[in-house]
């Protein structure tokens, strides 16, 4: 009778070591770098997984459910993997759709019984995959520069189908979207830090960095995001299921534009498309680092071209035949270079009131697309989609050399001006 006593002392005095230790070790704040692949604007970072710790990259999915990857290497490795059954906690976290009977010997990740599932989606093609989900330990990296274990940390093994359209490093895609088994809610449950991250994206060349938690930066970026201008982080309460292209609308993360300002003149847009249609959950404005850049619906796009092309020929820039999928393009010898890049009429989106917009230079608005000819880089959005469409998407070329801040927890964007004007940029951020 006194060993059963026993034991349970023993064991709840090292239940309160044990979290008396993790109190002091507590870390804030967990940074992963950013890549940008060669072509195509894929951002990715790098991660750890599994107990023999393979090492995947892993595009960056601002609005993406949960992660998913193909990898050889993890397959030949994952002892350590264990599927999430059905009508488990974690299942109902993971909020699966449905439960798959797979019968494999040995089972394999992606293949086993009773396992919880739900479908990845492969925002580029539109491609979706359906199976089963594991766990794994994640290693992480604090800002501090220490490594924590996130065990059982939620995934998809996916079939290889899904990885086509990846930027070749990649295997699979990381998602940061508004779920409990996003890359940030998981973090922010597993260590009890605010739900909350920084993304600031390199433009080619470079590296970024994220940082997830709340901490302090180096220099000058402390003071930069102080700075910051904020907006209202918006839902778009439709759920849409078989429409691949765009995914689960309510995972992502919409923003109020109101309208959009070349130079001084405000465009004569349709309102209604800015706005999120509550029913159909059509229009809005969405921030997605899977979209190169940002498309706009036809009639908004049309208008930017026309006001675009108008306020360079003031700054007499000549226009030339454009390039596909550009639909304004320019000789470069008639662009002049400042600190901000090709002198070119300015871009705002604005936000809630006259003194909240975010501000486009000539880094973020122009591309090459040729010898001698750059573009302004937005293009039209797919005409071929099969469900309600998000007027304006903001891409990754728009957001790089920014600092962003999402505070998923107070529902806020903060956003910097382009860092360049700063004379710095998204390589040179990290904690302090
Ligand atoms: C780690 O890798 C070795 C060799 O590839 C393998 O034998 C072992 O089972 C792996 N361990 C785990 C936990 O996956
Ligand atoms: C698969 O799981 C179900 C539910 O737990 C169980 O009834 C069945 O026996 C399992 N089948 C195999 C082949 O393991
Ligand atoms: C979309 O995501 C929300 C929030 O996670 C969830 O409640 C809803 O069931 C999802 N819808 C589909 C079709 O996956
Ligand atoms: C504005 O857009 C809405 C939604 O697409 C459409 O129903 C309406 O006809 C448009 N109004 C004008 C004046 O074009
Ligand atoms: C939609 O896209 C597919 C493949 O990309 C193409 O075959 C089809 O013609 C397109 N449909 C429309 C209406 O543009």
């Amino acid at each position: 009778m006194a060993t059963p006593t026993l034991s349970i002392f023993i064991l709840s005095s090292l239940l309160i070591l044990s979290s008396f230790s993790n109190a002091q070790t507590q870390p804030k704040a967990f940074t992963f770098p950013i890549t940008k692949a060669d072509t195509d604007n894929q951002y990715y970072t790098t991660i750890q997984i599994g107990a023999n710790a393979t090492t995947l990259n892993v595009g960056i999915d601002l609005g993406g459910n949960f992660l998913w990857f193909n990898s050889e290497e993890y397959l030949a490795a994952a002892d350590s993997y264990r599927p999430i059954l059905c009508g488990t906690k974690q299942c109902q976290i993971a909020n699966g759709i449905g439960c798959i009977f797979c019968f494999l010997s040995p089972p394999v990740p992606g293949c086993t019984n009773n396992t919880c599932s739900d479908y990845s989606l492969n925002p580029f093609t539109g491609t979706q995959g359906y199976s089963g989900l594991g766990q794994d330990v994640l290693r992480v990296v604090s800002t501090r520069g220490a490594q924590y274990k996130v065990n059982n940390f939620p995934f998809q093994y996916s079939d290889p189908v899904l990885r086509e359209a990846l930027a070749t490093p990649t295997e699979g895609l990381i998602a940061l979207g508004r779920t409990r088994v996003s890359l940030p809610a998981q973090l922010s449950s597993a260590f009890k830090i605010r739900e909350k991250f920084a993304l600031c994206i390199p433009s080619s060349e470079s590296r970024g960095s994220m940082i997830i938690g709340k901490t302090a930066y180096k220099k000058p970026f402390q003071r930069i995001s102080e700075s910051m201008l904020t907006t209202p982080l918006l839902r778009n309460p439709v759920s849409i299921n078989g429409n691949e292209v765009i995914g689960n609308l309510t995972i992502q993360y919409f923003i109020g534009v109101k309208s959009i300002i070349v130079g001084k003149t405000p465009l004569a847009l349709n309102k209604t498309l800015l706005r999120i249609n509550k029913r159909t959950g059509e229009g809005g404005t969405s921030i997605r680092t899977v979209r190169a850049y940002t498309s706009l619906h036809k009639s908004i796009y049309a208008a930017l071209v026309d006001e675009f092309v108008k306020a360079a020929a003031a700054k007499n820039i000549k226009r030339v035949a454009s390039v596909a999928p550009f639909g304004a393009c320019f000789d470069s010898k008639t662009i002049l270079f400042r600190e901000a890049g090709p002198d070119v009429p300015i871009v705002d989106l604005l936000l809630q009131s006259k003194s909240v917009y975010w501000r486009f230079y000539g880094w973020n608005t122009m591309v090459r697309a040729g010898e001698g000819v750059i573009c302004l880089a937005f293009v039209e959005e797919q005409p071929n989609l099969s469900g309600p469409t998000t007027s304006i998407v903001v891409g990754g070329y728009q957001m790089e050399n920014h600092l962003l801040e999402f505070d998923v927890a107070a529902e806020k964007l903060g956003f910097s001006r382009s860092l360049l004007l700063r004379d710095t940029s998204c390589d040179m951020f990290g904690a302090a």
